[in-house]
């Protein structure tokens, strides 16, 4: 059964004392909902040993923001998804734009680092979106359709297996702009009909979550949660003050 969810992408915003500081507060302000499991935080690395401790006594989950495509090896500087999975993290986001950018992240590779963490019980959030100048020129669902597929090459979901598809415009991230819920809708049920045209994920459907990302508010979020097909947000900036963090989910999740 699909629920909604929000995400808290903390990128690499806070230090550790600052992220324990945060999850405490969250864990407070979002104490007694019944929907605080459906809540998940992503801090940096260092911070998930210490956020973990922090929420013990809490429902809110567990989320990285990243790992590397082997388990163990010679591969200097990476992170084990085995190890993020010893320490009690159940989600990690994958092929965020910004690491599509900076680090050249490929499709590819997205798809083999979500194989592995669904190996190590993790559920992949696996991050798609458009540029500015592909939404400018009417390209988003051909570049959606392309990334979808080469993101989930090799991926055959078990009955116990989930998986988050991202829809993250990329002039969308950062920059106060959001696309109107209407069309986040048509598109993240693009992706659903996409996937359902292959077996073995149209049989898992139903533990695939579509949702959204790019400049998320206490507004809009208030609009998208209108919306059946949008099942879920991915937020960044705004979750790292309590304040909108928790305006967002009581709008979208209560
Ligand atoms: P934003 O970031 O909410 O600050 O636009 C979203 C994201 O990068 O996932």
């Amino acid at each position: 059964m699909r629920t909604k969810i929000v995400i808290a992408n903390w990128k690499m915003k806070l230090g550790v004392f600052e992220s324990i500081q945060l999850v405490k507060k969250l864990k407070l302000a979002f104490l007694k909902k019944l929907w605080q499991e459906q809540i998940i935080i992503c801090p940096d690395f260092l911070s998930l040993p210490s956020s973990r401790q922090a929420l013990l006594r809490s429902k809110l989950k567990l989320g990285a923001q990243n790992c590397f495509w082997q388990e163990n090896g010679s591969y200097t500087g990476e992170v084990s998804v085995k190890n993020l999975s010893s320490l009690g993290v159940e989600y990690v986001i994958l092929g965020h734009s910004e690491r599509r950018r900076y680090f050249k992240e490929t499709s590819l590779q997205v798809a083999s680092k979500a194989r592995l963490a669904l190996l190590n019980n993790i559920t992949p959030i696996i991050c798609l979106g458009e540029s500015r100048s592909e939404y400018k020129n009417n390209k988003t669902l051909f570049i959606l359709k392309k990334q979808l597929k080469a993101s989930l090459d090799g991926i055959k979901l078990t009955a116990k297996q989930r998986l988050v598809i991202a829809y993250e415009p990329v002039w969308a991230i950062g920059s106060g702009e959001s696309l109107e819920a209407n069309k986040i809708a048509n598109i993240l049920k693009f992706l659903q009909e996409e996937l359902k045209k292959i077996t073995s994920f149209k049989k898992a459907i139903s533990r695939i979550s579509f949702i959204y990302g790019g400049s998320v508010n206490p507004d809009n979020a208030k609009v998208m949660a209108n919306f059946k097909d949008i099942q879920g947000l991915l937020v960044g900036s705004e979750s790292l003050q309590v304040k909108s963090f928790t305006k967002i989910c009581q709008e979208f999740l209560s």
